[in-house]
């Protein structure tokens, strides 16, 4: 990457504003507790970096959305008791309890800012915001790769006034993944799930460029069944979306890149834990069923394409996960991609990185990124404003 780093400059002494995405889940009953803490975890290196150098830290990050107004408390008080130290936490972003607590560090100390979305600015990316979260500090480090894509007030605006370098997770991110969709080992395979054609256009668009086959599972593949004369039930489909869908096949099979979709499919009447399951060709699904997962067929046929390849980039579960009846598709795939010891294993984010870390399978893969929707602009070769807005070398 040709961004400065925070090995690129002399932090000793200097108030770092620190950037990172703790915008973690938290319980639905208990908005103290949260339920994952990988993006705290994920964002240690930088902070120890920063502190063991003599900066003085003043972490900052959004928490849920502008709207929810939540608080980050509870990422205060996991960061304590990560760092085994007290953590103080400002009431504030850029108010008066901030900047006392900002006036009060040591070097080597480290406090977190309350929730920047708690000012609407934030999300505008408004300059007067920018300027003043940027009076904080005398230097800018983001390291939010999750958040990377969002050209907000704290992961962008603010570059324009202070040296702005990236954080240790950044890099690996961006080190790993590019490295994966610039140079990989062969074969390169992608994994595509989730519900929508319509979100993974771009990301299918670049990848066509890049790798040697995609598998298709999820909901997205029932809209190219329907696109090649298949019967797909209530099955989910963009009817918007057909003529594209034989666009991509078309370009895939000038592009040589093999394209799999699963014969056959788990299919119920109900999205519900008790739901009564069949399994059919997913090209003669029954009108009054639902496909919600891939079937055993098309298990095995994953399984064999998985097995050889040297490189997977993985995105998207291959069926309604969150539920017991239709998750097997989707803890197949990751055990497969687990076996693969050979391969470069990388997990975009979102939702298969959820069911990855569910399974207890996260460690058995190469790279799981912290971005959901950033891994995603990235695969899809977009710029990403948090990373675009950091000095060059
Ligand atoms: C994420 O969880 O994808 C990032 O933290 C970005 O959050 P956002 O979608 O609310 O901007």
């Amino acid at each position: 990457m040709n961004k400065k780093t925070i090995e690129d400059i002399d932090v000793k002494g200097k108030k770092v504003l620190v950037r990172c995405d703790f915008n973690v889940p938290l319980d639905v009953n208990d908005k103290t507790k949260i339920t994952d803490d990988r993006r705290i975890t994920e964002a240690l290196p930088t902070i120890k970096y920063l502190m063991e150098h003599g900066a003085k830290v003043i972490l900052c990050s959004h928490i849920g959305k502008t709207k929810d107004k939540q608080t980050l408390l509870p990422v205060a008080k996991r960061l304590s008791e990560l760092l085994n130290r007290e953590v103080p936490f400002a009431k504030d972003v850029v108010g008066e309890d901030a900047k006392s607590k900002a006036a009060a560090l040591n070097d080597g100390d480290v406090m977190l800012l309350e929730n920047v979305r708690i000012h609407e600015e934030e999300e505008a990316n408004d300059p007067a915001f920018s300027k003043e979260l940027a009076s904080l500090a005398e230097i800018y480090v983001n390291d939010a790769f999750g958040t990377a894509h969002r050209a907000h007030a704290s992961t962008a605006g603010v570059a324009a006034y202070l040296p702005a370098v990236c954080g240790y997770l950044i890099q690996k991110e961006i080190g790993i993944m590019g490295n994966a969709l610039e140079n990989p080992e062969r074969p390169f395979v992608a994994i595509l799930g989730g519900a929508k054609v319509s979100s993974k256009i771009g990301v299918i668009e670049n990848l066509l460029e890049k790798v040697d086959a995609i598998i298709i599972g999820g909901g997205m593949a029932y809209t190219f069944a329907k696109a090649v004369g298949g019967k797909i039930g209530k099955s989910l489909c963009e009817d918007d979306k057909l003529d594209l869908a034989r666009e991509i096949l078309d370009k895939a099979k000038a592009k040589g890149v093999k394209m799999y979709f699963p014969e056959d499919s788990v299919c119920a009447s109900d999205i519900s834990e008790n739901a009564t399951t069949s399994i059919y060709n997913s090209k003669e699904i029954p009108d009054d069923l639902e496909g919600l997962d891939i079937g055993p067929k098309s298990i095995e046929q994953f399984k064999e394409v998985i097995k050889t390849a040297k490189t997977v980039i993985w995105n998207g579960p291959m069926g309604f996960s969150e539920l017991t009846p239709f998750a097997t598709g989707t803890i197949e795939v990751a055990k497969a991609l687990a076996e693969n010891t050979a391969a470069t294993t990388i997990i975009g984010g979102g939702d298969s990185a959820a069911a990855v870390e569910k399974f207890g399978l996260s460690d058995k893969m190469t790279h799981v990124s912290t971005g959901g929707g950033a891994s995603l602009e990235f695969i899809e070769g977009k710029v990403l404003p948090g990373i675009a807005a950091l000095n060059d070398k």
